[in-house]
C-alpha cells in the first residue's frame, strides 16, 4: 500500500527512483511522483497515473544526485496530482514522501494547523507542515522531526529533503514497511528490497519507531529518544531476474507457470540429510502443545488457510479454525485454553493481520507466520516463521503463493503428525511430486483455458464456482481470482448452499464453473450441477481423472484427494487471466487494488 524509494549518492538519482518504483507498483499505483535535489533547488514531478505516466513529465536535463519516490494507493483524497506524493511544506523547504496512515491528522491539523492553507487531503501533508512550523520555532530539522514523529498516531514509513541540508534524507518507521540499502558511496531507501536490488544487495532492516539521517557516506539509525541504534546489514537473496517478467506478457502468467518449481523448490526446502519432510522442532512442538490452532489471514491467504484447516485436522487430528483477520481483531471468539495463532501471509506485511497479531502477543500467546518474506514485520513478530519459498509474487492477483501456502501448510501437518505418533497413510514427497507433475500438465494446456474463458466469459455479467468439500474452497479461491482481474462479479459457493438463495439470480446462459474432483461428494456436486443447468445456467464441470464423465468440460490429472486444491486451481487461474486479457483489463494492476494492503 504506497511505495517509496530515496537515493543519495553520486549518480543520477531520478533514473534510479524510476527504476525502483516501477518495482513497487505492486504496492499501489493511482499516482506517483518523485522529488529531486541538485545544488539549486528541490524539483518535485507528480502525475495522476502509473510511473509511465511520471516518466512522460519529468524533465530528463536536470541532473540530481539524491531524490524521493513515492507510488500512491489512495487512502486519504482521491488519486489527483495534487494528492500524490512528495507533498511540500508552506515554503517549500520541506519535501516529504509517506507510506502508511496518520490516525490523528484531523486532531493535528486543528491543534497546529489552522493559519497554514493546505494543498491536498492527504494525511500526509499535516507532517510536512508540522516540522516547518517547529522549524520556525527555532528546532533544527533533525529535532523538528522528532518533535512530529512524538506526535504522529498511526503507521508510517517517512522519507523526508531539507532544500538546506541537500547532504541528508531523513528516515522514520513505525508499522510501515522500510529498509535502508548501503551502496559504496550512496545510500537509498526502499519500501522493499526488491526496488533497489539493482544497485545494492546489503541491507539494513528498521524496527518501529525508529529514525534514521541517511548521507551518503553514512547511515545513523537512531530510537525517538536520540539514542544511536547499532545494527548489522544483512544480504538480500534476491536474484534481479526473479523480479523481471522474460518473455512473458504478464507477470501473472509467469507465476501461474512457476507453480510447478516453486513446488519441487519447497520440497528441497523442507528436505533432511535423510530425505525426509521436516520443520523446525520448535514449531511441531508449539503445535503440539496447542489445543486448537486459529489461522488468521486475508483474501487469498484465508482461502490457503481453509485448504489447511483440512490438513491440520485430517493429518494433524488437531482442531483449527480459520478466521478472517480483519473481523478477528474487532470480534474475537471465544479462545481454547491453550491456543497457537498461525498467520498466513504472502507480504507479511498485512495490517489487518498483524492487528490480530499485535493483539494475540499482547494476551501473550504464541504465533507462527507462514510467510513468502523473510524478515516482513509478521515474520518479526511472530515467535515462528516457516518460508514459503515461492520467490518475488508481483503480480497483484496472488496464484503462486496460494499453492505454496497450501504446500507449506500440509508439510507442517505431515511433520506434526509424526511427532504424534499419527502414522501418515501417504508419503508425503511422492504425493507432493505427483501435484508438481500434474501442474505442469496444466500450465502446458493453456489453450483450452483460453478457449472455456472465451465460450463462457467474454460477455458476462457474473459468474459462479461451485463445489463441495475441499473443491468449495478452491471455488472462493476461483472466484476471487476472476472478480479481481476481470471484474465479472464472481462468487464462490458450496455446491448444497446455492438453492437456499442464490439460484434466484441463475438466469438463461449463466456460467456455472463446477470442481469435481472428490470421491466421496462427485454425485451430490453433478446433482447440483443439474439443478443449476435446469434453469439456464451454462455449466463447465472441471472435474479429475477417475471422477469424470461425459459432460465434463475438462479433466485434471488424478492426484491424492487431499491435494487436488493444488491443481485444481490452476485451470481457475487461467481462466481468469484469459477472461481479463479477452476483456482488456490490466492483468497485472487490477483497478482499485494493491498487493500489500498495509493499512487496515
Ligand atoms: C491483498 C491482495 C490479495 C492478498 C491479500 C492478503 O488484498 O490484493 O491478493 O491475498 O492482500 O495478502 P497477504 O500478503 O497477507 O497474503
Amino acid at each position: 500500500m504506497c511505495g517509496i524509494v530515496g537515493y543519495i549518492g553520486f549518480k543520477d538519482a531520478k533514473e534510479i527512483l524510476l527504476n525502483g518504483l516501477e518495482k513497487l507498483e505492486y504496492r499501489g499505483y493511482d499516482s506517483a511522483g518523485i522529488a529531486i535535489r541538485n545544488e539549486k533547488d528541490v524539483h518535485v514531478f507528480k502525475e495522476k497515473g502509473r510511473i509511465a505516466d511520471l516518466r512522460k513529465i519529468v524533465d530528463t536535463h536536470i541532473n540530481a544526485a539524491t531524490g524521493i519516490g513515492h507510488t500512491r494507493w489512495a487512502t486519504h483524497g482521491v488519486p489527483s496530482t495534487e494528492n500524490a506524493h512528495p507533498h511540500q511544506s508552506l515554503s517549500g523547504r520541506f519535501t516529504l514522501v509517506h507510506n502508511g496512515v496518520i490516525e490523528n491528522y484531523e486532531q493535528l491539523k486543528k491543534e497546529y494547523l489552522l493559519d497554514v492553507p493546505l494543498k491536498s487531503d492527504t494525511d500526509t501533508e499535516v507532517i510536512v507542515q508540522l516540522i516547518e512550523i517547529f522549524v520556525n520555532e527555532g528546532l533544527d530539522t533533525e529535532a523538528a522531526f522528532r518533535k512530529t514523529l512524538h506526535l504522529l498516531k498511526g503507521s508510517y514509513a517517512l522519507g523526508l529533503l531539507d532544500k538546506e541540508k541537500a547532504e541528508t534524507i531523513f528516515v522514520a518507521k513505525n508499522k510501515s514497511p522500510l529498509l535502508i540499502g548501503l551502496g559504496n558511496g550512496f545510500n537509498v531507501i526502499a519500501s522493499d528490497a526488491m526496488a533497489m536490488i539493482q544497485v545494492t544487495d546489503q541491507f539494513v532492516e528498521l524496527m518501529d519507531k525508529e529514525m534514521v539521517i541517511v548521507t551518503k557516506e553514512k547511515v545513523t539509525i537512531k530510537s525517538l529518544n536520540d539514542e544511536e541504534i547499532e545494527r548489522a546489514p544483512y544480504t538480500a537473496e534476491l536474484d534481479a531476474g526473479d523480479i523481471e517478467k522474460g518473455t512473458y506478457p504478464h507477470y501473472m502468467l509467469k507465476e501461474i507457470d512457476e507453480q510447478p518449481l516453486v513446488m519441487r523448490k519447497i520440497i528441497q526446502a523442507y528436505q533432511n540429510d535423510q530425505g525426509k519432510l521436516t520443520v523446525d522442532e520448535n514449531i511441531v512442538q508449539a503445535l503440539q502443545e496447542a489445543d486448537r490452532l486459529y489461522i488468521v489471514a486475508c483474501g487469498t491467504s484465508y482461502h490457503a488457510g481453509l485448504v489447511g484447516k483440512q490438513y491440520l485436522e485430517t493429518i494433524a487430528k488437531i482442531p483449527t479454525e480459520v478466521h478472517v483477520a480483519s473481523e478477528f481483531v474487532y470480534n474475537m471468539p471465544l479462545l481454547s485454553e491453550k491456543p497457537l495463532f498461525v498467520f498466513i501471509s504472502q507480504s507479511g506485511e498485512t495490517a489487518d493481520s498483524r492487528a490480530v497479531l499485535v493483539k494475540v502477543k499482547e494476551l501473550g500467546y504464541q504465533a507462527l507466520t507462514i510467510t513468502n518474506v523473510q524478515g516482513s514485520t509478521l515474520s518479526r513478530e511472530a515467535d515462528y516463521t516457516l518460508l514459503l519459498h515461492a520467490g518475488p509474487e508481483i503480480a497483484v492477483a496472488s496464484t503462486k503463493a496460494y499453492t505454496a501456502q497450501i504446500s507449506v501448510l500440509s508439510i507442517l501437518a505431515n511433520a506434526t503428525a509424526e511427532t504424534r505418533g499419527i502414522k501418515p497413510e501417504f508419503d508425503l514427497i511422492h504425493e507432493l511430486g505427483i501435484v508438481a507433475n500434474a501442474m505442469e500438465v496444466l500450465c502446458d494446456t493453456k489453450d483450452e483455458f483460453e478457449q472455456i474463458a472465451r465460450d463462457y466469459l467474454s460477455t458476462t455479467r457474473n459468474c459462479f464456482f461451485i463445489g463441495r468439500s475441499i473443491d468449495y474452497y478452491v471455488g472462493l479461491e476461483g472466484a476471487l481470482k476472476l472478480k479481481e482481474i476481470s471484474y465479472i462479479q464472481a462468487e464462490g459457493f458450496a455446491g448444497g448452499e446455492l438453492k437456499h438463495g442464490t439460484i434466484a439470480l441463475i438466469e438463461e446462459g449463466t456460467p456455472v464453473i463446477a470442481l469435481a474432483t472428490q470421491e466421496n461428494v462427485n454425485l451430490s456436486i453433478r446433482g447440483n450441477v443439474k439443478e443449476v443447468t435446469a434453469r439456464g445456467a451454462n455449466p463447465c464441470i472441471i472435474s479429475m481423472k477417475g471422477l469424470e464423465s461425459e459432460d465434463d468440460r475438462f479433466v485434471i490429472p488424478a492426484v491424492h484427494e487431499l491435494f487436488t486444491p493444488l491443481v485444481a486451481v490452476i485451470p481457475t487461474q487461467l481462466i481468469a487471466y484469459y477472461a481479463a486479457l479477452h476483456r482488456d483489463c490490466d492483468v497485472d494492476k487490477p483497478r482499485n487494488l494493491a498487493k500489500s494492503v498495509t493499512v487496515e
